[in-house]
């Protein structure tokens, strides 16, 4: 039987897994975009990743595509509607990194909290000139009020991660009121997003509601960075009308704007969530798995429901 063709824009990590693939499959990793482009005339399947965009236009170039495999659980890089109308499945990588996301987002408060960014830059800039009593003072957690924008996988992996350190976890779902959103944001003391990026969140965080944030508020963002307009963020962060923030992701990425890289007060991830070696077998497998099952004339069970809920139950 022929191989079916698989075309993709970066080798697969880790190998032992792009190897299996490569026994099942013509495996086409494209030099660039345009080839990229060029290639998909004879893809049965493509694997794309967070910064691939996979769009209408890319797709009438793909008259025999069959499924799209993303390597990454969001899948807001990808026109679900093209795909749907063309009757293209669309699979994704879930579960596999919840633990790894939820893990650095606890990451990302810790840091904020207690100000590891600027204790790491006076360490390495010999400006640590010996202990003080009031030096880079932070916040302790223990008690505070979380809030967390979106209760699926990630979201719910997150706030057991945060109840285990003392955190009061609260939940803004989709059911949420804009006076019910309004309330939670006035209270919470650290501000933690895990809703995919679609079509209805986008500036999700804005400027109107990081004004009702208090104070030692911390925002987190492990999810997508147009979820928050970034300009409303560093304004709010410069002008201390909240405490700190922790990014792993960007509205631009991966732009980081220099107004928010001279901040003191925030913690600059590049787009880490996932980046284990667990995880990233794990999406590995899940990604090829699945492709190959559409191939296979089977549906399998990480296929992009597209009519999913998206802020999950
Ligand atoms: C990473 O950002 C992912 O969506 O998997």
């Amino acid at each position: 039987m022929k191989k079916p063709t698989i075309v993709t824009t970066r080798p697969l990590h880790p190998e032992n897994v792009a190897r299996a693939l490569r026994a099942c499959a013509k495996v086409v990793v494209a030099k660039d975009r345009p080839d990229f482009e060029r290639q998909i005339a004879k893809a049965d399947a493509i694997i794309t990743y967070v910064d691939d965009p996979v769009a209408a236009p890319l797709l009438s170039k793909a008259p025999s595509l069959r499924v799209v495999g993303n390597y990454a659980v969001g899948v807001n890089n990808i026109d679900l509607r093209t795909c749907a109308r063309r009757g293209i499945p669309v699979v994704n990588t879930p579960d596999v990194l919840t633990r790894a996301t939820a893990e650095l987002t606890l990451a990302l408060l810790l840091a904020a909290a207690r100000r590891l960014p600027e204790g790491e830059q006076m360490c390495r800039r010999n400006q640590f000139k010996g202990w003080a009593p009031d030096m880079l003072l932070g916040q302790e957690l223990e008690g505070r009020r979380a809030l967390l924008v979106g209760k699926g996988r990630i979201g719910s992996e997150t706030a057991k991660l945060f109840r285990g350190i003392g955190l009061k976890v609260d939940w803004i779902t989709r059911k949420d009121t804009a006076s019910e959103i309004a309330k939670k944001l006035r209270q919470a003391q650290i501000l933690s997003l895990h809703i995919p990026l679609n079509e209805d969140n986008y500036h999700w965080l804005n400027a109107e509601r990081i004004r009702l944030l208090p104070r030692e508020c911390i925002v987190l963002n492990s999810s997508r960075g147009p979820l928050i307009d970034e300009r409303a963020l560093i304004d709010a962060l410069k002008n201390r009308r909240i405490f700190a923030a922790g990014l792993d992701v960007y509205e631009h990425e991966p732009k980081i704007p220099a107004g928010l890289k001279r901040l003191p007060n925030v913690v600059l991830l590049p787009h880490l969530g996932s980046a284990t070696a667990r995880a990233r077998e794990g999406m590995a497998l899940m990604v090829v798995q699945g492709v190959l099952e559409v191939l296979g004339g089977k549906r399998p069970r990480n296929q992009v429901d597209f009519d999913l809920d998206l802020y999950g139950p």
